[in-house]
């Protein structure tokens, strides 16, 4: 492949599964994280084992200085980039009226200003470059990590769903605007992947089977399977795929409270 990826949050998680995918598929990554570094090393030596090309750097996505040294280290490694996958995000849930302005801004700043910066950032560069014949058909493309949440409502956490239906938004504006540089721009929305994020919804069985009850196919993703689709939307195979988001969630965007009912 001989593209350079950065995936942001790449320490644990859908982020390190993506990581390894691309890693796999022949591409350098850059394993992003912000206070992990042991875990983000962890990452990074799994891709080395694996025979691929990997390193990490630390950076707060919703700080914007802290961004932009992140894109200039990356290129004096790799020289450039080719794949951006906006995966760190988080959650600070609580009932809306206890909700504080610290939650709703911490959220708000990492999951979609965060995923702002980076793809400015990225599509500066792709914009300077161009195309690299021979190395993609298209001269970049930016994976935004969404959620199922940007469609489904989501009491007692409005500042996450807030903030994936942001995403929604931006990256399809992103699409319409960037298209014509030949830049890609998705989302990739999963349902319950089960990660650190979500534990408490799957942790005991009793929570996963109500869990499960969400899930029309009935059983719980995992990172991996966000891992191979990230590689594919990122591969020329998925060329002509811009501005939309495919969902991988086990039919959770299926209504399923009304397979027998309504
Ligand atoms: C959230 C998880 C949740 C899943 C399905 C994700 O975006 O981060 O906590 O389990 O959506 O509701």
């Amino acid at each position: 492949m001989g593209q350079s990826a950065l995936v942001t949050g790449a320490d644990s998680g859908i982020g390190e599964a993506v990581a390894i995918a691309l890693a796999a598929a022949g591409a350098n990554v850059v394993i992003n994280h912000v206070d992990a570094h042991e875990a983000a090393e962890q990452t990074v030596d799994k891709i080395t084992a694996a025979g691929g090309n990997a390193y990490a750097i630390h950076a707060d996505v919703s700080d914007e200085a802290e961004v932009q040294a992140m894109f200039a280290e990356m290129y004096k490694q790799y020289g450039t980039i080719d794949i951006l996958v906006n995966n760190a995000g988080l959650q600070r849930d609580s009932k809306f009226v206890d909700m504080t302005l610290q939650q709703w801004n911490t959220v708000i700043g990492i999951n979609l200003t965060g995923q702002f910066l980076c793809a400015r950032e990225a599509a500066r560069e792709f914009i300077r470059r161009g195309v690299v014949e021979g190395r993609s058909r298209a001269a970049g493309k930016i994976i935004c990590m969404s959620s199922v949440h940007e469609v489904i409502p989501w009491g007692g956490h409005v500042n996450y769903a807030t903030s994936k239906g942001g995403v929604m938004m931006m990256m399809k504006s992103m699409a319409q605007e960037l298209a014509p540089h030949k830049i890609r721009v998705v989302s990739i929305g999963p349902g319950a992947i089960q990660t650190h994020i979500n534990q408490s919804a799957w942790q005991t069985p009793e929570a996963l089977n109500a869990l499960l009850t969400l899930i029309p196919y009935n059983r719980i993703g995992e990172p991996e399977d966000i891992g191979q689709l990230a590689a594919w939307l990122a591969s020329d195979q998925a060329d002509y795929i811009t501005g939309t988001t495919i969902f991988m969630d086990g039919g959770m965007t299926l209504y399923p409270g009304f397979a027998d009912n309504g």
